[in-house]
């Protein structure tokens, strides 16, 4: 990977030594540049020699305080981002704070996560200020992602987070409907992050039975259950130092819920059966093809465990929404498995691409990538024309039109627009639902009523 990446520069302003050099040695791993100052006058010299991007800034210190600094900056550097650290959080601080312009604060002592997330918020926040002189742009170099293929507006996007999340240690939730490449994002985190070298551990919170989970994740020792006839290492052990990866993970019970909470918050687990606590140094990343905010509310997942895992949210755009992909994914699609079968180089025609554009991929890339093999082994052609297509992908299907020389009533007009929806989401019926605009109980009772086809 070639390092072109110009460092992003950041000024901490502490009179403690050890908080200087504390947060320095934890940002040097992100790949920072670092400058420290031990006071404000300092810190303004610094300021008008180098161009500083963020600012940590302690409130209490001798001679000038952070407030003076703080407006000193705002009147100056406008584009600069100040994050305050105090050792005394008040409300009445806090607001003065932001009021003067500072982004955020951190209250002391603070855990390293607690530092390396506000530091991905404030990179955020520098990278969103479009007139800094500083052009951002020209850090992050998007086409640097492993296994990730995508060149929309929406996937470049994802690229560049994937690069700022990957080298901190910060949590990872990836949301997006199942198909969308979530383990994929899961995968290009770890091997981008320090811990490449560790192992990645994917568990599917879905497939584990309830009883049996427990001690597949924290292991057990020997005879604490029926059964239990060696000491087991968990899969948590297995990780350590690696990255673990809870693929769907609001398939967990709540109470594996709060048991996993405790792991994140205490950083050290238990074996079942055993009262000694293994220290756990992990990197979590977490993925969900439902809404977690709606799981919350219905009571089925817990809030705080929401907000500990969503320290960096990913959301993977559906396909439909990024058609653009499409060329490009077919085009790698057909490299890989006709490699894989040995077969000889083959090529898609205009047409064709256009209609795999247009389709409404319910099932994304997933269901894109099995077509794409499907096609290859099925059909002996050097260009894949619209013939070669799937009949529901060729025939520009579920065209709606609302506006025919036909006239309807308003209920046969309600009937065929949802059947059209449900055929678009492949009878999916959450999805369309969703669509719709109505529950999934009157959506079932109109699918009754009007006799709609669910399968495809
Ligand atoms: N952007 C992409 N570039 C290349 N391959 C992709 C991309 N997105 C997905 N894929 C491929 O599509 C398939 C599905 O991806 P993945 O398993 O990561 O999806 P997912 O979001 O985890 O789905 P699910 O929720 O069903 O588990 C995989 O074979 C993956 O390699
Ligand atoms: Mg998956």
């Amino acid at each position: 990977m070639a390092n072109t990446k110009k460092k992003l520069r950041v000024l901490v302003v502490d009179d403690e030594e050890v908080v200087r050099t504390g947060i320095s040695r934890v940002l040097e791993r992100q790949g920072l540049s670092i400058h420290t100052a031990a006071d404000g006058s300092e810190a303004l010299e610094i300021m008008a020699n180098q161009s500083i991007h963020i600012v940590l800034l302690d409130i209490k210190m001798p001679g000038m305080d952070g407030i003076e600094v703080l407006e000193h900056i705002r009147a100056t550097y406008p584009h600069t981002v100040v994050v305050m650290i105090t050792g005394h959080p008040s409300i009445q601080s806090a607001i003065e704070c932001t009021k003067l312009g500072a982004a955020d604060y951190l209250v002391k002592p603070f855990r390293v996560d607690e530092l390396e997330s506000l530091i991905l918020k404030a990179r955020e926040e520098v990278s969103r200020d479009k007139e800094f002189e500083t052009p951002l742009e020209e850090d992050e170099t998007i086409d640097e992602v492993p296994y990730i293929v995508g060149s929309s507006i929406a996937m470049r996007e994802i690229f560049s987070k994937v690069r700022r999340a990957a080298p901190s240690d910060s949590t990872v939730l990836l949301t997006g409907e199942s198909g969308t490449g979530k383990e994929l994002v899961a995968r290009a985190i770890h091997a981008l992050s320090e811990r490449a070298h560790k192992e990645f551990v994917p568990v599917d919170c879905s497939a584990l039975v309830e009883s049996l989970l427990e001690s597949e994740l924290f292991g057990h020792v020997k005879g604490s259950f029926t059964g239990a006839f060696q000491t087991k290492h968990g899969l948590f052990e297995l990780a350590n130092h690696g990255t673990f990866f809870f693929d769907e993970i609001s398939n967990l019970s709540l109470n594996i819920q709060a048991k996993l909470l405790r792991v994140i918050q205490e950083r050290e687990f238990m074996k079942v059966g055993s009262q000694k606590r293994i220290k756990l140094d992990i990197r979590i990343i977490a993925s969900s093809n439902r809404d977690l905010t709606e799981a919350i509310k219905d009571g089925s997942f817990r809030e705080d465990l929401y907000y500990r895992l969503s320290v960096v949210p990913i959301i993977l755009p559906p396909l439909r929404d990024r058609a653009g992909d499409v060329p490009l994914l077919v085009e790698h699609f057909l490299k890989l498995h006709s490699e894989k079968r040995n077969g000889r180089p083959r090529s898609v025609s205009k047409r064709a691409l256009e209609m795999l554009s247009a389709y409404s991929w319910p099932g994304n890339v997933r269901e894109l990538e099995h077509t794409i093999e499907r096609i290859l082994i099925l059909e002996d052609c050097d260009i894949i024309e619209p013939e070669h297509l799937p009949a529901f992908i060729s025939q520009r299907q579920g065209e709606f039109q609302v506006f025919s020389d036909e006239s309807f009533s308003l209920e046969e007009l309600e009937k065929r627009y949802i059947q059209f929806v449900l055929r678009q989401n492949k009878g999916r019926r959450q999805e369309t639902a969703r669509i719709l605009g109505i529950n999934r109980k009157t959506l079932a009772a109109k699918i009754k009523k009007y006799g709609l086809r669910v399968n495809w």
